[in-house]
C-alpha cells in the first residue's frame, strides 16, 4: 500500500469524525460517534492502523507518525466537542444531567416529641429557672416510700389493694414489704430527703433541697375520657430554714404564668400577658401536708384544678430525720396530662396512649 494512500485515509477519517462529533446535540449521540471512531475494537481508526501492515517498510516511521497525529486530533475534537454539550446542558438548566442538586428534593417526614413528653420537657425547663433540678425516682416502689413515710397509717384507705397495684399477693409477702407501681410521684419526696440527709455531714445546717421529679404514676382506675390507670405527676419539693405557704404561692403562680404565656423568646402556648394567669388556693387535705390545698388556676376564663399543695407536715419531715424545728418546705404535685389536655383542646386521655400517629402528629 502506497504511503500517499494511507495518508488519504487518516485524512478523510479525520474530517468524517470532527464532522461527527461537531454535529452531536447530545451525549448519548456523541458517545455513539466516539465508538464509531476511535472505538478500541472495530472502531473505524482501529481498522485504519491495521493497513500498517501493507505499507513499504521504509514509509513506516512516516505512516506512523500520521498515524499517531490523526489520532490526537480525533481525540481533541471529542473533548472540544464533550465540553460543548456540558455548556449548553448547564446553560438550558442541567437538564442532560440527570442529577440537578438545586431541586428541592424529596419531602422528609420527620418526627417529633409525645405531647406529654414536649410537656414535661417544658416544666423542667420553667422549673429549672426557679432554681429546681429534676430527679427521678423508682416506678415499683415499696410500702414505706409511697405511704408510710408520707404519713399515710396502713389503717388509710389509700393504702386499700382495691386502689393501687401491688405486685405481691401471698400474704406472707405482704406482710413483709408489698411493693406496688407508684400512685403517686410524691415517693421522690421521701427518697431525695432521705438521700440528701444520708450524705449530710454531722454537725453541720440541715441541708436544702429543691427538686422536682416528672413521671409515671399508676392506679386501677377504669380507663374514660379523664381517667386512664397510667398517668404523669409533676411533683416539687422544697425544704429548707424560713420556707412559708407565700413561698409555695409565688412558686406555683410563677410557674403557671410562664407556662401558659409567651415568654420573650416565643417559647409558650399561648399569647397572653403573664398577668392574665392567675392561680387560687383552696383548703383541703392530704397525709403528707400541713395546711393543704388544691391548686386552680384561672386561663381562658375558667378555673381549672391542676394539682394538690401544701407545706410538708412535720411527721414526714421527722420520719426521714430532719428537725421540724429547723427547717420547714412545700410540696406541690400536678397532672401532666391534665395541663397538656388543656393546653390543646384534647377532650379524650385516651388518645395520648392509642399511639394513632395521625393524632400525634398534629402537636
Ligand atoms: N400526691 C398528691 C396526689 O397524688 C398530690 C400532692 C403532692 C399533694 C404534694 C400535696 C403535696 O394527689
Amino acid at each position: 500500500m502506497a504511503l500517499s494512500d494511507f495518508i488519504a485515509d487518516l485524512d478523510s477519517l479525520a474530517t468524517d469524525a470532527e464532522s461527527a462529533f461537531a454535529k452531536a446535540t447530545a451525549s448519548d449521540a456523541l458517545e455513539a460517534a466516539r465508538v464509531e471512531f476511535l472505538g478500541a475494537k472495530g472502531g473505524r481508526l482501529k481498522a485504519i492502523q491495521k493497513g500498517m501492515g501493507q505499507v513499504e517498510k521504509g514509509d513506516k516511521p512516516a505512516a506512523g507518525q500520521k498515524l499517531n497525529a490523526v489520532k490526537k486530533a480525533i481525540e481533541e475534537a471529542f473533548e472540544l466537542a464533550k465540553s460543548r454539550l456540558a455548556e449548553t446542558a448547564s446553560a438550558a438548566g442541567g437538564t442532560d444531567d440527570p442529577f440537578d442538586p438545586t431541586l428541592p428534593g424529596h419531602p422528609l417526614r420527620l418526627g417529633r416529641l409525645h405531647p406529654i413528653t414536649q410537656t414535661i420537657e417544658r416544666m423542667k425547663e420553667i422549673m429549672g429557672r426557679l432554681g429546681f433540678t429534676a430527679v427521678e425516682g423508682p416506678e415499683i416502689e415499696d410500702d414505706w416510700h409511697n405511704f408510710e413515710a408520707l404519713n399515710i397509717p396502713l389503717s388509710h384507705p389509700a393504702r386499700d389493694p382495691l386502689d393501687n397495684f401491688y405486685l405481691t399477693s401471698s400474704p406472707a409477702a405482704e406482710a413483709a414489704s408489698p411493693l406496688l407501681l407508684r400512685s403517686q410521684t410524691s415517693t421522690v419526696q421521701i427518697r431525695v430527703m432521705e438521700q440528701v440527709l444520708a450524705n449530710a455531714v454531722a454537725g453541720e445546717a440541715a441541708p436544702s433541697v429543691r427538686i422536682v421529679s416528672l413521671g409515671r404514676v399508676y392506679r386501677p382506675d377504669t380507663a374514660d375520657a379523664t381517667h386512664y390507670p397510667m398517668f404523669h405527676q409533676i411533683e416539687g419539693l422544697l425544704i429548707d430554714r424560713g420556707v412559708t405557704m407565700a413561698d409555695l404561692k409565688s412558686v406555683l403562680r410563677m410557674f403557671c404564668q410562664s407556662y401558659y404565656h409567651t415568654d420573650d423568646r416565643g417559647a409558650g402556648v399561648a399569647e397572653v400577658p403573664a398577668d392574665d394567669v392567675q392561680i387560687r388556693f383552696r383548703p383541703s387535705f392530704f397525709p403528707f401536708t400541713e395546711p393543704s390545698v388544691e391548686v386552680d388556676i384561672n386561663w381562658q376564663g375558667g378555673w381549672m384544678e391542676i394539682g394538690g399543695a401544701g407545706m410538708v407536715d412535720p411527721n414526714v419531715l421527722r420520719a426521714v430525720g430532719y428537725d421540724p424545728e429547723e427547717v420547714t418546705g412545700f410540696a406541690f404535685g400536678m397532672g401532666v396530662e391534665r395541663i397538656a389536655m388543656r393546653q390543646h383542646n384534647i377532650t379524650d386521655i385516651r388518645d395520648l396512649y392509642t399511639n394513632d400517629a395521625r393524632f400525634l402528629a398534629q402537636f
